[in-house]
């Protein structure tokens, strides 16, 4: 397991707009073991590359139903409309109201560069749509209505050099925590 330090926003790489990814290499294979890891050890729900300093398009999801991997994703069709708290692992301690599709159908490559499409709704399409949004250079706060606010009840602050992650952190699911940061 390895953990990537988290870039913190007011980094300039998660204001830009990455890269397709062209072919698989044990490289990208190893840089997406890695994202799952630094996501998972954040008590995150999703992760995009540029957020560890990787300017290609690749984002990690995990709402709690297991892990999702999009390459070069592509959202093909959205509807509905959702309202409610978002929160970033770039942003730690701090969430916003956005309102979002409430329902995504996406297409990316797979971790054998095979395409595949997948649909989400609420909570995952929210995460969906705010991981592509990174691979855009987006941030959530260029969506927020009204003012971000303090969320006391995160999980640690990742982006601390520690390396080492409190475990005392973790208490039982909150509704705070089902939000997620992503
Ligand atoms: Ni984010």
């Amino acid at each position: 397991m390895a953990l990537r330090q988290i870039r913190i926003m007011g980094d300039e790489k998660l204001t830009k707009v990455c890269r397709p990814v062209q072919m698989m290499t044990p490289r990208t294979k190893l840089l997406i073991r890695d994202m799952l890891d630094t996501m998972y050890d954040a008590n995150g729900v999703g992760l995009a590359a540029p957020q560890v300093g990787i300017l290609r398009r690749i984002v990690v999801i995990d709402i709690g139903d297991g892990p999702l991997v999009l390459i070069n994703p592509e959202i093909l069709e959205t509807s509905g409309e959702q309202t409610g708290q978002e929160g970033c692992l770039s942003l730690p301690g701090q969430a916003g109201m956005v309102t979002r599709p409430n329902y995504v159908k996406v297409k990316a490559l797979n971790e054998d560069m095979e395409e595949f499409v997948t649909e989400g709704e609420e909570l995952l399409a929210r995460a969906i749509c705010h991981e592509c949004d990174h691979l855009e250079g987006i941030m959530y706060v260029e969506k927020v209505e009204g003012d971000l606010f303090e969320v006391s009840d995160e999980p640690e602050e990742e982006g601390e050099e520690s390396g080492q992650s409190e475990e005392s952190g973790q208490s039982e699911e909150s509704e705070q925590s089902e939000q997620g940061e992503a």
